[in-house]
């Protein structure tokens, strides 16, 4: 079911949540609604929801819309953070109760709750009381829960933040598993950029209820189209630094970084990514530049070494095998096209 999201607005007075908000996402994608705390993502999926009234703009599923339409008759399921499973009944009777609601016979609501649970992968439990169950196992509950009543629409809302780190990573690949079979299309909404990027088709990424940038995860990492996308994305965070530009050759701190640069001259925000540079122990090119190591980090797979140029501190990532410690001087020359130049608008102005 494709959803249509159109000049969406929530305004509490004067305060808007979600400020003119566009958005088509297509039949079975899943997308990653993605921003910072307060930015408007559970304004945006509760109104998906129709538990949330907007103040102006329409929603429509399909061909219909659905903007007065109750929630009940939407055709959504449901899942929030803290899964909100009935503690007294079942795994099997928690399945099973959307279906028991709406007056399905027991036998077939039984069926359909078993055929839910194999394909979430707990057959085994469904005897078990919810607080029998890992975090991870709950949240697969939750989810059959949500799928039993074949919805066409599936709506997350952090659904993951209560797990560890390796159960979310296991989880999340899961719900993209169980998606992917079901074919449905799904909104998952997360502050985590990593795991965004990991699972949706698309991303949607937000701040203070304005949508910033909508595109599949690889474009959006590699061409952001403002400041804030670029900062959101990526770990250690892209470098951010003052650049000028003379003669279309891209400078910091009087190092000249990349030459052939076809923008105005002046003065812009610069960013690079700490995997764009080519570092070596001796000069590769007559434009490396020279810099020192301030501080190296050692995380196993790689070296981050932290360096400056003038008051700019830059980070990098070298393989973990290269013999660079604090104080050791290195030379350094910029992957091709891992520029990013910015205005002063926040809005990128090309990529060199
Ligand atoms: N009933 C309300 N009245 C006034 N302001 C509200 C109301 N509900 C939400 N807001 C504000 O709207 C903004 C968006 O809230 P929302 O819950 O959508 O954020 P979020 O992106 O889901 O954040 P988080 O990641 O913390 O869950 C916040 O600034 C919040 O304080
Ligand atoms: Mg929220």
């Amino acid at each position: 079911m494709e959803i249509r999201i159109e000049n969406l607005t929530k305004a509490y007075g004067d305060f808007k949540a979600i400020d003119n908000m566009n958005l088509t996402i297509a039949d079975g994608d899943l997308v990653g609604l993605l921003g910072p705390s307060g930015c408007g993502k559970s304004t945006t999926l509760f109104m998906l929801a129709g538990l949330n009234k907007p103040t102006a703009g329409r929603i429509f599923f399909g061909e219909h819309e659905v903007t007065d339409i109750a929630p009940e008759d939407r055709g959504i399921g449901l899942v929030f953070q803290n899964y909100a499973l009935y503690p007294h009944m079942t795994v099997e009777d928690n399945i099973m109760f959307p279906l028991i609601n709406r007056k399905v016979p027991k036998n077939e609501a039984r069926d359909r709750a078993y055929e839910m649970a194999k394909m979430v992968q707990l057959e085994g439990l469904m005897k078990r009381k919810p607080k029998a169950l890992s975090g991870g196992q709950q949240q697969r509950v939750a989810i059959a829960r949500a799928l039993v009543k074949k919805p066409e629409v599936l709506l997350l809302d952090e659904p993951l933040s209560n797990l560890d780190a390796k159960l979310r990573v296991e989880t999340r690949e899961e719900i993209r598993r169980i998606q992917q079979e079901v074919k449905i299309t799904t909104i998952f909404v997360t502050h985590d950029q990593e795991e965004a990027m990991s699972i949706s088709d698309k991303i949607a990424v937000m701040e203070k209820g304005v949508l910033q940038q909508y595109e599949v995860p690889q474009k959006m990492y590699l061409n952001p189209g403002n400041l804030f996308v670029a900062t959101f994305l990526g770990t250690p965070q892209i470098n951010v630094f003052d650049a000028e530009v003379h003669d279309g050759k891209i400078y910091c701190a009087g190092n000249m970084l990349r030459s052939g640069c076809m923008v105005p001259d002046g003065s812009y925000k610069g960013g690079i990514r700490p995997e764009s540079f080519n570092v070596t122990l001796l000069p590769s090119a007559p434009d490396a530049i020279r810099a020192e190591a301030s501080h190296v980090r050692m995380t196993g797979r790689e070296l981050q070494i932290r360096f400056n140029l003038g008051a700019n501190e830059f980070r990098l990532l070298v393989h973990s095998d290269m013999q660079i410690g604090v104080g050791t001087p290195f030379y350094l020359t910029t992957r091709e096209k891992q520029i990013l130049l910015f205005g002063q608008d926040g809005k990128t102005v090309g990529k060199f």
